[in-house]
């Protein structure tokens, strides 16, 4: 990775709020947003030309990914992870969230259970309900070293034979990115009870230096029993673009992905395969410089807590670029996060959203500027005093 490049630019907080993305019209302007995972660089340059391009073309129909996306998430995924995938066994979908609800849809009866690990992405907690199926929380377990899978709570919760886990890998908020040893571990669970693993992988490419991401599916003995689901989206800043892919590795794995709805196909945004295929065959060099920049921008907030809110603590993430700050210091539930938001003037989102261990927490995106980090605390440690 060459850390040495510039940071990547951010433009100036006046034109940011021109944009027309949630992250920028939930709040009022005077409001620093730091919250849904939208990052405030600007696109990757082959992933805008590609967009460019098809305005050009006057190319606005419907999406046709095979086979050009399978085939560059192949590519990406051999040369980024030493992962062989077929390109026939990679399902376009809308995005992650339909890709996983529609594999509960034919993973599980109504009422089965399905296991998630909270603190986690707030939306795991609907998509498992939509699909029919009951919520088994297993939470995460938080040491001196940070959050991870609590193995042996989670085998209790595969003995008694829920439908489905649903993993983050690596996982939002915490920002872990899970061992080879955790993962191994967890499939070896996962075949013994016969538990089906979706793997939510979509933060993936986002590992910072210092961890490594492992594919769940590169596992021994994986394949069988667990499928992927991966998108170009929170890298490359394109979710208002709707692509995403389930990736199996198995001809059982396969079979659940062939039960999909046949319309499945014209639910996906063009804009979304055209800009995925751009970012996962083009868009490497920008990533491994946003990854350098997240880098920085990591240690700078480690710098700003440290000097600023000494009363907050963290476990700086590993992937993501996002921060899972416990400031319980300032209040339980949601009140850290109101406070900031109330006399700050900052919004970063409220931790009981990742579930009821996220009382006193708050997750901030860090994805932006120095300038916008460096307000951002400033307007916090004035709210928390
Ligand atoms: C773990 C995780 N999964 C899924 C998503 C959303 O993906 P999509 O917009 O493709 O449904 C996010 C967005 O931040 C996420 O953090």
């Amino acid at each position: 990775m060459d850390s040495g490049a510039p940071d990547l630019p951010v433009d100036p907080l006046e034109i940011l709020r021109q944009r027309r993305s949630a992250k920028w019209q939930t709040y009022p302007a005077d409001v620093l947003p730091l919250t849904v995972a939208e990052m405030d660089f600007a696109l990757a340059a082959p992933v805008a030309a590609s967009l460019r391009e098809a305005i050009e073309r006057s190319d606005a129909g419907y999406a046709l990914a095979v086979p050009d996306l399978g085939r560059a998430i192949a590519g990406f995924a051999a040369s980024r992870w030493n992962w062989d995938i077929d390109p026939a066994a990679v399902t376009a979908v809308t995005d992650v969230g339909v890709g996983v609800v529609e594999l509960l849809r034919v993973l599980t009866r109504p009422g089965d259970a399905v296991v998630i690990s909270p603190p986690v992405y707030p939306p795991f907690f609907d998509w498992i309900p939509e699909a029919g199926a009951r919520l088994l929380e297993v939470p995460l377990r938080r040491g001196s070293a940070g959050w991870t899978l609590d193995l042996g709570a989670l085998e209790a919760a595969f003995a008694t034979h829920p439908a489905a886990y649903v993993l983050c890998n690596p996982h939002n908020p915490v920002g872990r990115a899970h061992t080879v040893g955790e993962l191994a571990a967890l499939a070896r669970l996962a075949r013994l009870y016969r538990v089906t693993i979706i793997s939510d992988e979509i933060h993936g490419p986002l590992v910072l230096p210092g961890a490594t991401f492992t594919p769940l599916l590169t596992l021994p003995g994986a394949a069988e029993i667990a499928v992927s689901v991966l998108s170009a989206s929170k890298a490359w800043n394109l979710a208002g673009l709707k692509c995403a892919a389930v990736v199996t590795a198995s001809p059982g794995m396969a079979a659940v992905v062939d039960r999909f709805p046949a319309d499945i196909r014209w639910r996906i945004g063009h804009f979304g395969v055209i800009t995925a295929v751009a970012a996962f065959t083009a868009g490497e060099p920008w990533l491994d410089r946003l990854l350098a920049t997240l880098d920085r921008r990591r240690a700078l907030l480690a710098t700003l807590l440290r000097e600023r809110l000494p009363m907050l603590s963290w476990h700086p993430p590993e992937a993501t670029y996002l921060a899972w700050l416990n400031c319980a210091a300032l209040g339980p539930d949601n009140k850290p996060r109101d406070r900031f938001l109330d006399h700050g003037r900052v919004a970063l989102e409220p931790g009981l959203r990742f579930g009821a261990i996220g009382s006193g927490y708050a997750r901030l995106n860090f994805a932006t500027s120095s300038e916008i980090l460096d307000q951002a605390t400033t307007r916090m440690v004035q709210s928390a005093l």
